[in-house]
């Protein structure tokens, strides 16, 4: 259907846009997953000393900021979650180096430009944490370092060799599957996980437990790391009162309910975590040079969608500078005309006017999205659409995450076609990552397309193996080609930067039919038009039927209605653009 509402630009919304300009962030991140990114003894498993050696091509990509997932001490295996189990947030796991590695590193980076923002994962710690390990045996000022509980008196259960135990404290359940609960024996008390069983949840409501958690920032902030990408930020701590939560469909209750059949209303999301970031920030506040902070908001009250609205709650001066959301990686197909005018419709709602929206559309969490948005599109258009969604991801209002290999365009790896059932690492099945767990986007980069292993180790055995499929993709590959994916996405972000409507610009998204999404970011020096054709025919575009002729007049560039614009399959033209 056609839409013949004109498209108006008055002069009022030019009226307050100093204040974004001012204070709205809108870096490109570079999302690094150091087991998979560059290894440098040749063990098998990526480490500092190989993401040192990279740098070179990170800073040629254009990005800001790097983000490096945690390289702390951790439990090998099933029990360290890819390091999101943290058992001494002041040690480097010997697999990633040591100490002096990260520090040039940092070094490195710091000398072309580059920020650092090491991974925090505030909610919970390992269970090998020696916090936990003295919690446990509630030594003197650790005893409630956790959320213990004794459990349901009103009722038992046998436990482990036959001992009784109290019932489930409540119905909480983890965000991985099965109770949010853990019968510990040597405290007859269960401990509250929001994640794995290794990971129990600090009792951050709790001064001390918050004192001890800022200290540890206070360490690599000291250090000199630009900021942190905060693990899990809405998970942290729970309802004082342990109610439990409702199911959101109680006339249909599922058999075996997961974490998105709940409305997570007490087990998530605590008012009180905003007064904690609230000292997250003034500890920010008290260096000479600013620091960042990055949050990871990917879960709502309804079932874990619709994570805006919280993730908006997170930002502000005293609060964060950017939260990423489930916005775009909740997206399991290639998106339409319409959603995404209602996803900039909903970021405009809740990000009116600060900036702090961050768009991440792949990360070590999901499927790559090179796969995954693809879904639905023919084989010989994939490249296309591709592209087309990386340009309509960086026109967004906000900050861009970039994980690595989605500038290569890397495919998803299959399990067990690219990585047999034996070599797998994680296991974990999330509510927005694929079914057979996260090791499909968690493959080492292929640097070298001859090379063994494409040049990311020679080593026998490695952390996962590369997908066949990659080889061709590796970097030295692409840099021969001037029309890869890496040479489209360095332009992209080059040019990116060269539009003040990108960066600082107001957002105005309108759908012409199922396949035709009209784009427009304006700011008082530029108005930037993109017409982006979604679909798999060739279509045209008369401005003149979309448009005032003020506006037509203030985009220049815009060809006239005797001579439309030609759009081929998911091709995208932009017009009133800057050079760069
Ligand atoms: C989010 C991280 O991105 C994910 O990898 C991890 O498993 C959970 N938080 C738990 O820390």
């Amino acid at each position: 259907m056609l839409i013949t509402k004109k498209i108006f630009l008055e002069k009022h919304i030019f009226e307050g846009l100093k204040e974004i300009a001012d204070t709205c962030p809108t870096e490109v991140i570079y999302q690094v997953y150091p087991a998979s990114f560059m290894d440098s003894n040749n063990d098998g498993v990526g480490d500092l000393r190989g993401i040192t050696s990279r740098l070179d091509y990170i800073e040629k990509l254009g990005v800001d900021a790097v983000w490096i997932s945690p390289f702390f001490l951790s439990p090998p295996g099933h029990d360290g979650d890819g390091g999101y189990a943290v058992s001494n947030y002041r040690e480097i796991d010997p697999r990633f180096g040591i100490m002096t590695d990260f520090d040039e590193l940092l070094t490195h980076a710091h000398a072309r430009g580059l920020k650092i923002y090491t991974d925090f994962v505030l909610p919970h710690t390992s269970s090998h944490h020696e916090w936990f390990q003295k919690s446990q045996r509630r030594e003197a000022g650790f005893e409630d370092f956790y959320i213990w509980h004794n459990g349901k008196t009103d009722g038992s259960v046998v436990g482990e060799g036959g001992k009784q135990r109290p019932g489930l404290p409540n119905n909480w359940l983890s965000i991985f599957g099965g109770p949010a609960w853990e019968w510990h024996e040597g405290r007859r008390q269960y401990y509250l996980h929001h994640f794995l069983t290794a990971q129990p949840a600090l009792n951050l409501r709790e001064k001390a437990v918050q004192d001890a958690s800022l200290a540890e920032m206070k360490f690599w902030l000291d250090k000199g790391v630009d900021g942190f990408r905060i693990d899990a930020l809405p998970h942290i701590g729970c309802d004082v009162e342990f109610r439990d939560d409702r199911l959101l469909k109680p006339d249909h209750p599922p058999a075996e309910p997961r974490w998105t059949d709940l409305f997570a209303e007490y087990s998530f999301c605590p008012d009180f975590i905003h007064d904690l970031v609230r000292r997250i920030r003034e500890l920010m506040r008290s260096y000479e040079k600013p620091r960042f902070t990055l949050g990871e908001v990917l879960s709502g009250r309804e079932g874990g969608s619709n994570s805006l609205p919280i993730a908006a709650s997170f930002i502000g001066e005293d609060q964060l500078d950017y939260c990423y959301t489930n916005e775009l990686v909740s997206l399991t197909s290639f998106p339409s005309p319409h959603h995404i005018v209602e996803m900039v419709s909903r970021i405009n709602k809740f990000f009116p006017s600060w900036g702090g929206n961050c768009n991440t559309a792949s990360n070590h969490d999901v499927a790559r999205s090179a796969t995954r948005l693809t879904e639905g599109v023919e084989e010989h258009f994939k490249s296309s659409a591709i592209r087309q969604l990386l340009q309509l991801f960086m026109c967004l209002p906000g900050s861009f995450t970039l994980y690595q290999g989605e500038e290569l365009g890397l495919s998803q790896a299959q399990i067990p076609d690219d990585i047999p059932y034996e070599k797998r690492k994680d296991v974990i099945v999330t509510p927005l990552g694929p079914p057979d767990g996260r090791d499909g986007s968690r493959t080492p980069m292929p640097w070298l397309c001859g090379a063994k292993n494409a040049g990311f180790s020679s080593a026998e055995e490695l952390y996962l193996p590369v997908p066949s499929s990659h080889y061709n993709l590796a970097v030295d590959a692409q840099e021969n080609d001037s029309h890869s994916f890496l040479h489209f996405t360095r332009h992209l972000l080059a040019w990116r930067k060269a539009q003040p409507a990108l960066i600082v610009g107001h957002i105005l998204a309108q759908v012409v039919d199922d396949d035709l999404l009209i784009l427009l970011r304006y700011h008082r020096d530029q108005i930037l038009l993109g017409l982006f054709n979604m679909g798999p025919r060739e279509r045209t575009f008369s401005p003149g039927e979309h448009f005032d002729q003020s506006l037509m007049d203030q985009i220049g560039q815009l060809p006239s209605d005797q001579n439309p614009v030609k759009l081929t399959a998911f091709e995208v033209k932009f017009f009133g653009d800057m050079c760069c």
